[in-house]
């Protein structure tokens, strides 16, 4: 159970710290044990969570969260769970900084570096904390690895293959990625590269993850259907935002609607965002400054025509209200990190060749013109989890507007991009 993970946040730890002194020594009584049980395995709704920008939360619609739940409990035999790799505290994401302190205390040996599943390459030395650490070096980064076979289906071959790590081959690509996180799940479309939406239903997209994820491909036969739709209906239920800014306070006061309360009741529909309405005039300037950056995500720049809520244009959350799936420039071969491969993409009709570090949807579906298209994520959340995109391009959230601006021609000026990141910041 969760309670004995290593995945302990500073606030549950101090809150358990409290609870640990408010109990007598002598005092064993069943109602004060329980009470002690119940505060270790579960977050309460709105329990704030440090991150550089303030505090962040998460809702469920039950009322807390509960670690004692499905989605905590490893369902197979490596002793993975969904928390192991889409926790709490990082935004129901996991960030570099968790994988490498978990590292650090168990030497390599907590179940997120088992069985050379998320390792460099399938064969990685894994015998000693050395080999350990040098075998760990994306997990590190907050990146899991994918082995993915084109479709027999498709009009492009793949022509090339550059590999740092010497894995991938034409037939069988290999790549790391972020984990999108399990909260604020909205659009139908699953996974980065869309690779499990069925149909336009989101449960039934997110069934098919939970029975292949950890529950499944990697640790023999899926857990049976009445675990899988609790994983299911518990996920789809939680929701994580930015609660406090620094300097700027609750992020659902004086008429704003920030917050996980708000975003857990938020239809998915096509309109602007709105949660900073209220605070245009706000006597804060931090506060006004949010509201100019919601401003600037919702109406067109000018200079370059692009709109962020264009395609984030799911209100108050950011995926993309039609499950539609976009290329942002962030699989570029010349963005390759060092450890990144690059994969050359030729057209069979007519030659014309693509490079990518990761194809996304064109990978699924067999087609060219779907090379590097991913899901466009929600927004909600993000303080907490940084590194951003697919593969972690943008340490930062400046970094993330930095790169619009570099690749899709957006044009803000400084001032306009620190209200932007303000926003985001917010979310
Ligand atoms: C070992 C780490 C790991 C574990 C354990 C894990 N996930 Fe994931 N999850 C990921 C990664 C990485 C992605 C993104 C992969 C991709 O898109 O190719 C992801 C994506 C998802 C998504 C897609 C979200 C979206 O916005 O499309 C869902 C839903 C999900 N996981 C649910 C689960 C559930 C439920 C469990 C437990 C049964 C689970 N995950 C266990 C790493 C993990
Ligand atoms: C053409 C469609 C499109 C436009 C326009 C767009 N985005 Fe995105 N956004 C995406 C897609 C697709 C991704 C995921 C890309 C990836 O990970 O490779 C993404 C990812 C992001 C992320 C990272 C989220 C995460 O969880 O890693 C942030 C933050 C973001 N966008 C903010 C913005 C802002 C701010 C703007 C306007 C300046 C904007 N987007 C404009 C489609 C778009």
């Amino acid at each position: 159970m969760r309670s004995k993970d290593l995945l302990v946040s500073s606030s549950i730890s101090a809150i358990a710290v409290i609870a640990a002194c408010a109990q007598p020594a002598v005092d064993q009584s069943t109602d004060r044990q329980e009470l002690l049980e119940d505060i270790f395995v579960q977050i309460p709704n709105n329990l704030p969570i440090r991150n550089a920008s303030g505090l962040a939360a998460s809702f469920h619609s039950a009322g807390v969260i509960d670690l004692r739940s499905n989605y905590f409990t490893p369902q197979g035999t490596n002793g993975r769970e969904c928390g192991t790799c889409h926790a709490p505290e990082d935004g129901w994401s996991i960030t570099p900084q968790t994988v490498t302190l978990m590292f650090l205390l168990t030497g390599g040996t907590h179940p997120i570096f088992v069985n050379n599943l998320d390792t460099d390459t399938p064969t990685s030395d894994m015998s000693t904390v050395a080999a350990r650490w040098h075998s760990t070096t994306m997990l590190r980064q907050g990146k899991f690895s994918r082995h993915v076979s084109p479709p027999a289906v498709r009009d492009y071959q793949i022509t090339d293959v550059s590999d740092p790590f010497g894995v991938s081959t034409p037939a069988s690509l290999w790549f790391f990625r972020r984990p999108l996180p399990t909260a604020n799940l909205r659009s139908f479309t699953v996974m980065w590269d869309g690779a499990n939406t069925v149909g336009t239903v989101l449960r039934d997209g997110a069934i098919k993850q939970a029975r292949g994820n950890v529950t499944g491909a990697q640790q023999g036969t899926p857990a049976p259907d009445d675990i899988i739709f609790d994983i299911v209906d518990y996920e789809i239920a939680v929701s994580h935002a930015q609660l406090i800014g620094t300097g700027v306070g609750r992020l659902d006061s004086d008429g704003a609607r920030g917050g996980p309360e708000a975003a857990n009741a938020q239809p998915l529909v096509d309109a602007r965002f709105d949660l900073y309405d209220a605070w245009e005039h706000s006597g804060n300037p931090r506060r006004r400054q949010i509201w100019r950056g919601q401003e600037l995500f919702n109406n067109v720049n000018p200079p370059s025509g692009h709109t962020c809520r264009g395609c984030h244009s799911a209100a108050n959350n950011g995926q993309n209200v039609s499950g539609a799936m976009f290329d942002v420039g962030t699989s570029r071969p010349e963005l390759a990190r060092p450890d990144m491969a690059v994969f050359t993409f030729q057209r069979t009709s007519d030659g014309a060749i693509v490079q990518s570090t990761d194809p996304g949807r064109g990978i699924r579906t067999g087609k060219f013109a779907d090379l590097n298209r991913f899901k466009v994520p929600s927004l909600r959340g993000l303080a907490a989890r940084a590194p951003y995109f697919h593969n972690g391009l943008a340490p930062t959230i400046e970094a993330v507007v930095q790169r619009y601006e570099a690749t899709l021609g957006f044009v803000f000026t400084p001032q306009e991009e620190a209200d932007l990141v303000a926003f985001l910041k917010a979310l």
